[in-house]
């Protein structure tokens, strides 16, 4: 860090900051005593510098480079300092953006929400509620779905990651640790997320009766079908990076539609183009009732939406949040929306996906120990295993490999579910440095396997 920034934190008041505390262990130290929370582990990854980075190029405190494959677990869809969105950002420095919240009409939030709304695959009218997290995109979906129906109960997937609050927590089933000890705010008939690698049912996809939809069918004549809503991840991303086939997703979307209930898709990961389709439910050929989106929709700040069908209450206040599509990010919204539609980031994510995809399936022949690849556009998950044959989940060996990867081959990557690595980079990857991706890849699966 230079010593322009370390004079700015000087001057809010930390004098004991300088050069010498420009280390990971220092920051690290520091960063767990008065942090409650990190999701990731201190052993494997270093302090990023918030001065340094452009493109898919970040460093630590101590000025080491990474390459990064998580896209800021798919925050950043155009990477790091990206020209063009920081030259719109300073055009609209001088907006107002004190304007926290639903409370009272606003340009841009009015725009934005009409643009979502005209965006969304749909033959209906639809509403927007503008919120500051993905799990919090989720609940107003789901808000919307118990005050339209009447109804109170979901259905979910295991696994299935939607959020850390109330309702979306109730939901979430990918790592006991999220839940464990905490009420589950809703009552929710869970089913097996659909997983061809694992059939729990042990078909193949191929010739498959898709027997996970019949699962949902059964659970719900057992169960009751009084649910308000399904709740699914078009792909499902922290679960284990898993690829369902469109006819699994348009039957749990059937079975649901012919209970009478709503289908929530929460494209809070998969959407905003990153699988080479604006939504990535367009991918299963369904149209929802709801999508919830966040991550890329804020260009790096806090900001998510709930889509539905209008009206999407019954009344007036029946939900709200303080801070919801000031004007600055509403704007900022906006411009990434027109610049994924007028650009071709769709097709080329499409193509740079089956590029990674293709390179990948050729780690995944010539290690054992590299179970199956799967992805659509820049989604893309790597599941290790002990042997092929067996399919025994190998959490140690995925463990080795990010921790590899992040500390020998600079490549900044996360797992996911207990035994797969998740690749989310940031649009603007190139084909040469998805080959860099997959030196390193290989490399650390080498060293770790
Ligand atoms: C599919 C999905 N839904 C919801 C969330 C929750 O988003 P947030 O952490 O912004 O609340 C996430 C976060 O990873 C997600 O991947």
């Amino acid at each position: 860090m230079d010593e322009k920034h370390i004079q700015i934190i000087k001057d809010l008041g930390f004098d004991d900051i300088s050069q010498e505390t420009m280390t990971n262990d220092y920051w690290k130290k520091r960063g767990a005593e008065s942090l409650a929370l990190t999701t990731q582990d201190r052993e494997v990854y270093g302090c990023l510098d918030h001065t340094c980075g452009h493109g898919t190029t970040i460093y630590d405190i101590e000025g080491t480079e990474y390459l990064d494959v998580t896209g800021g677990v798919a925050v950043r869809a155009f990477g790091l300092r990206y020209k063009p969105l920081l030259d719109f950002e300073a055009s609209i420095n001088d907006v107002v953006r004190e304007f926290p919240g639903a409370d009272f009409d606003g340009i841009p939030q009015t725009l934005l929400a009409e643009k979502l709304g005209k965006m969304a695959p749909s033959n209906q009218k639809r509403q927007v509620v503008f919120t500051t997290s993905g799990g919090r995109a989720v609940e107003g979906c789901m808000k919307s779905a118990m005050d339209l129906s009447g109804k109170q109960r979901f259905v979910g997937f295991r696994p299935a990651f939607h959020g850390r609050t109330g309702y979306a927590m109730a939901l979430t089933a990918s790592n006991s640790k999220h839940k464990s000890g905490y009420p589950q705010g809703v009552d929710v008939i869970r089913v097996f997320y659909p997983y061809c690698y694992r059939c729990p049912y042990g078909q193949n996809v191929e010739d498959c009766n898709v027997e996970c939809v019949e699962a949902l069918r059964y659970a719900l004549q057992l169960e009751g079908n009084d649910i308000a809503a399904t709740v699914m991840e078009p792909l499902c991303g922290e679960g284990g990076l898993i690829v369902p086939p469109a006819k699994a997703v348009k039957g749990m979307y059937e079975v649901t539609r012919d209970v009478g209930g709503f289908f929530i898709s929460d494209e809070v990961q998969a959407g905003m183009g990153r699988t080479g389709k604006m939504f990535a439910i367009e991918n299963h050929d369904v149209v929802p009732d709801y999508m919830s989106m966040g991550k890329a929709l804020g260009a790096g700040y806090p900001m998510g939406a709930s889509i539905g069908p209008a009206p999407m209450f019954s009344g007036p206040t029946r939900h709200s949040e303080t801070f919801s599509a000031e004007p600055k990010m509403a704007l900022l919204s906006l411009w990434i929306l027109k610049h994924l539609e007028d650009g071709d980031f769709l097709k080329n994510n499409a193509e740079k996906g089956a590029y990674l995809l293709k390179r990948l399936e050729e780690l995944k022949d010539k290690y054992e120990v590299v179970g199956d690849v799967r992805g659509l556009g820049l989604m893309v998950g790597v599941e290790f295993v002990k042997d092929k044959k067996s399919k025994e989940k190998a959490p140690k060996i995925r463990n080795r490999v990010v921790k590899n990867a992040v500390q020998k081959q600079k490549l900044w990557m996360l797992g996911s579910g207990l035994n797969t690595l998740r690749l989310t980079p940031s649009y603007v990857i190139t084909n040469e440095e998805i080959d860099d991706v997959i030196d390193r890849l290989d490399k650390a699966i080498s060293q770790s396997a």
